[in-house]
């Protein structure tokens, strides 16, 4: 199985930007845990980071059939992006959202997401921890789907 991480706009900024908000880790060290704990959950973990809403559709587009799912911080782009929404339907590849911060304790205008609604499920406020337990999720999901059994 084989399972595409998509980081949106500012991520690449972890561990400098906000570290009250969004921890004190970098990117690709969070993308080296998940990785680790998908080995062990038996999956193959690639991952993908942009600042351009084009580039994130892009990848989307091209996920379908050569990764089995996606998991998702659109970060900015949540709140305003329908044509990632879009994107998401129509590649059809599963995809769990993740949000290292609790978008329901922040802003109001950080409470609508526009792609969640295109997605398996949401996972928020867990930190870096979101992104693996998004993973763990996603893969679940994967797996009682191909057993036949409903979600
Ligand atoms: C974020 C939450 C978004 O509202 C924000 O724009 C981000 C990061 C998160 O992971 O908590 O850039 O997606």
């Amino acid at each position: 199985m084989k399972i595409l991480i998509l980081n949106g706009p500012n991520l690449n900024l972890l561990g400098k930007r906000e570290p009250q908000i969004y921890g004190a880790a970098a990117l690709e060290e969070i993308m080296a845990e998940t990785a680790r704990r998908g080995r062990e959950l038996g999956v193959e973990v690639e991952w993908f980071q942009s600042n351009d809403e084009g580039a994130l559709v892009t990848r989307i587009g091209e996920s379908a059939g050569r990764y089995d799912g996606l998991v998702f911080n659109p970060a900015a782009y949540t709140h305003t992006s329908v044509a990632l929404r879009d994107a998401l339907l129509a590649a059809g590849v599963p995809c769990v959202e993740v949000h290292l911060s609790n978008l329901h304790a922040r802003e109001a205008f950080r409470h609508r997401s526009l792609t969640a609604g295109a997605c398996v499920g949401q996972i928020c406020g867990f930190g870096a921890a979101s992104y693996w337990l998004g993973l763990e999720g996603l893969v679940d999901y994967l797996r009682q789907r191909k057993a036949g059994r409903p979600a």
